[in-house]
């Protein structure tokens, strides 16, 4: 395990021209479309900082400011902001911007944790994140705080454990 490394090392940005298959009938993107994107661009940040299998843990409510439309372009713009042991929170800012009138706008932000798995899929430790900026600090102070809330909240409903399905190429051959 290294020393850490700065945010600048995994930040993304992901534009995405949105088309009739985004869309419902009326041309306004769906909900569900945008939240894909997150899920990617986050993905993409959490996995150029841990260099490992990443899966999505959680994703934190997320609201829409402003509706997007046929036509737009979204644009994603994501950062590691917190790292605990095996998971790290991925901040993510969706913009919208129309072509027409070159109007760009805030649509949403999200906040998406990750854990990284070793090769048994097991948790595996993440390299620490460094804050480089002010911004990038209040980041990781603020993706601290949602961090706690969430274990809290994790060991508030966790009475009952389940069991995982199987990854299918670890299952033995049945003929
Ligand atoms: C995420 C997952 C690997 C956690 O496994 P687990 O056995 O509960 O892990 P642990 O209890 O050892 O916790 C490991 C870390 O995950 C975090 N974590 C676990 N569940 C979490 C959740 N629901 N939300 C946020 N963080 C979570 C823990 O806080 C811990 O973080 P830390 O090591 O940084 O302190 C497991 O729940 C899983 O595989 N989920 C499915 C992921 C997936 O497939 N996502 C795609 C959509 S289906």
């Amino acid at each position: 395990m290294n020393d850490g490394k700065p945010v600048s090392e995994s930040r993304v940005e992901i534009a995405q021209l949105m088309m009739p298959q985004h869309a419902n009938p009326m041309g306004n993107v769906h909900g569900g479309d945008i939240v894909r994107l997150v899920d990617q661009a986050a993905y993409t940040a959490a996995a150029r900082h841990t260099h490992r299998n990443t899966v999505t843990a959680a994703i934190d409510r997320m609201e829409f400011l402003s509706p997007v439309y046929v036509g737009n372009v979204v644009f994603l713009k994501a950062s590691v902001n917190y790292v605990s042991h095996t998971s790290l929170e991925v901040g993510v800012r969706v913009e919208a911007e129309c072509l027409t009138t070159g109007v760009r706008t805030h649509t949403a932000t999200a906040f998406v944790t990750f854990v990284a798995l070793d090769e048994k899929d097991r948790p595996a430790p993440v390299p620490p994140i460094i804050p480089e900026t002010e911004q990038d600090k209040r980041r990781f102070d603020e993706g601290k705080r949602r961090h706690e809330e969430r274990v809290r909240h994790l060991a508030s409903r966790r009475e009952e454990e389940q069991q995982r399905i199987p990854r299918p190429d670890t299952m033995p051959k049945t003929s």
